[in-house]
């Protein structure tokens, strides 16, 4: 309804001018002001008048009065003054355009050309290597996949990096902990969850024995000075974990441009040192190096450690001079959760010192902890659930419903899996991003309600009318509420878009999808689709059908759900 909404903006200026044109407002703001009535008999659109009223000195319902004629336009049929708002309602021409509309674009409604020839780069994901992947990394994947289909459909192109922790003194104690206790058969056969292991040992064999840090710390440095050996066992320990990330980058649908990690910019950080350097913004404290970030109330920023390694913002900030160099970005989001907000906001800051303009183009995008059962993930107490366990156990139960409910399926396997991990994306992807969330295993795996098995249902119905119908359809007359409140939904999806993209935030997609759903539910309930009487009827009715299977399929992919035309 944005057009509706501009073009109502326009009149309502046109008239506040010709009253008054003290009033301070450009159509923008006033496009702004329309709020969407909770209840459908107060109107569709509605215009409050309040914050006018100082200006225009009138009470708001007389503005309304004021406004009421200016807005009789082909699209609202009829207008009602309550208290101080102006109500409208829509005509059914308008929403026959719209339908229209929606079935005219197809997979390209609610796109946007506004990023057309720019760049977005996307950090999210990156994981720790050897470290286990579990549901805490899960926001920052499908959160940054999120943002990245979002821009996309913006038209921007975008640029999706795991900015991989490949590097630091947890190799020196793998590699360590490999030669003392590891072996090769054993790992390649056992994969990350035997890398994992042997990082438990270290760190339980060191408590007793202090000097296995003094050992992983020299390892740690002959790699820094590329030994062979250990060179050798690190592009291993690499490869194993990403076998196994990949796997559950695959079941989410999502594949990165670069794997550039950590490591990568081990020999672009001397220069940046040297710049932090040259540009006077670099002290010594207690032998480290620093940038005091005191006048702007932030700890410093940690550059080098005492013995002359970097650190894990001296890379970020490496990275992100590397990426404005070679991808020249408009922006560049880094989706992590909000323990690392400071991080980010610290080395941010050291960026703008070192007067880089494109500083105010770097984004944190940040999320909330994520517990499980009401307690703190901690890998050390072993209270952590691996994702790919997690899909494991959703997947499984899809299939067990599969079973009994459509055992003829074809391709029965790929549908529990889409319908598996979809069920636990969409449950973790309904909340608000900065909330903390509690994550009840029974809760995401139950598929009752406003969930995302309901949707990809909803979805697979769509489907099976449209295989069934004989033609698309076509607009005709609205007989049935419940056809005109469906397409008053469908109407919203490109503001819907928007909001998402300007708060960073996928949810309000997850949430549109289930207004989408239920609003089709009803329709769906109350009126015959491929039985209806009379031909145009029937046709008007397989176009909403079409319509919604589109708006479904493209916002699916947009919360990295694989939409699913079976189930
Ligand atoms: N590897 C880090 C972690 O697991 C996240 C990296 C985020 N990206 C970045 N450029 N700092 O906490």
């Amino acid at each position: 309804m944005l057009k509706l909404k501009n073009k109502l903006a326009e009149a309502i200026l046109a008239r506040l001018d010709a009253k008054n044109d003290a009033h301070g407002l450009d159509s923008d703001s006033i496009a702004q002001m329309f709020e969407y009535p909770p209840d459908r008999t107060m109107g569709d659109v509605a215009f409050p008048c309040f914050k006018l009223s100082k200006a225009l000195r009138a009470a708001p319902p007389q503005i309304a009065a004021m406004l009421a004629d200016c807005v009789e336009i082909p699209e609202i049929a009829k207008t009602d003054i309550a208290g101080g708002y102006l109500n409208m309602f829509i005509s059914d021409s308008y929403l026959s355009e719209r339908l229209s509309e929606i079935n005219m674009l197809g997979d390209n409604y609610g796109r946007f050309d506004f990023g057309a020839g720019k760049t977005i780069v996307l950090d999210y994901s990156s994981p720790n290597v050897a470290k286990p992947f579990h549901i805490g990394h899960l926001g920052t994947t499908v959160i940054g996949h999120s943002l990245k289909m979002l821009h996309e459909f913006a038209g921007y192109d975008c640029i999706g990096i795991n900015h991989l922790g490949d590097w630091g003194t947890q190799f020196g104690k793998l590699i360590v902990a490999y030669r003392l206790w590891g072996d090769h058969e054993t790992i390649e056969r056992g994969g990350i969850d035997e890398l994992v292991s042997l990082y438990v040992k270290f760190h339980e064999e060191a408590e007793k024995d202090a000097s296995l840090n003094d050992r992983a710390r020299e390892e740690f440095t002959k790699l820094e000075h590329f030994d062979d050996e250990n060179i050798k066992l690190w592009k291993w320990f690499i490869e194993i974990s990403l076998a196994e990330y990949s796997k559950t980058y695959k079941q989410l649908g999502i594949e990165f441009d670069s794997y550039n990690g950590e490591s990568f910019y081990s020999d672009k950080m001397p220069a940046i040192v040297e710049e932090l350097r040259e540009k006077k913004l670099m002290t010594l404290d207690d032998g480290a190096s620093i940038v005091n970030l005191e006048e702007f109330n932030m700890p410093p920023c940690l550059i080098l450690k005492r013995d002359g390694s970097t650190l894990y913002p001296t890379r970020d900030i490496s990275a992100a001079k590397y990426r404005k160099d070679n991808y020249n970005f408009d922006k560049c989001i880094y989706v992590t959760s909000a323990g690392q907000s400071l991080h980010f906001a610290q080395w941010f800051k050291v960026v703008e010192l070192m007067c880089y303009e494109w500083a105010k183009d770097l984004v944190h995008v940040p999320y909330g902890t994520v517990s499980i059962n009401g307690e703190k993930l901690a890998t050390r107490t072993g209270n952590v659930i691996l994702l790919k366990d997690l899909f494991a156990m959703s997947i499984d139960k899809v299939r067990g419903i599969i079973k009994e409910k459509n055992p003829d399926l074809e391709n029965s396997d790929e549908v529990a899996e889409a319908v598996g991990v979809g069920a636990i994306v969409f449950h973790y992807l309904s909340n608000s991003r900065i909330k903390d969330i509690n994550f009840v295993l029974e809760d995401a795996l139950s598929f009752e309600g406003n969930t995302g098995p309901y949707s990809q249902y909803t979805y697979a119905r769509t489907c099976s009318i449209l295989n069934k119908a004989a033609s698309t359809g076509g607009a005709g007359e609205f007989t049935d509420d419940t056809e005109r409140e469906l397409v008053k939904v469908l109407a919203k999806y490109p503001e819907k878009i928007l909001s998402a993209l300007s708060d960073y935030e996928p949810m309000v997609i997850t949430r549109y999808i289930l207004d989408v759903c239920n609003a089709f539910n009803r329709f769906y309930h109350s009126c015959q689709i491929l039985n209806a009487d009379d031909e145009s009827v029937k046709n008007t009715r397989i176009y909403l059908t079409n319509a919604v299977n589109h708006v479904l399929k493209t916002a699916f992919t947009l919360i990295c759900i694989k939409p699913t035309e079976k189930i």
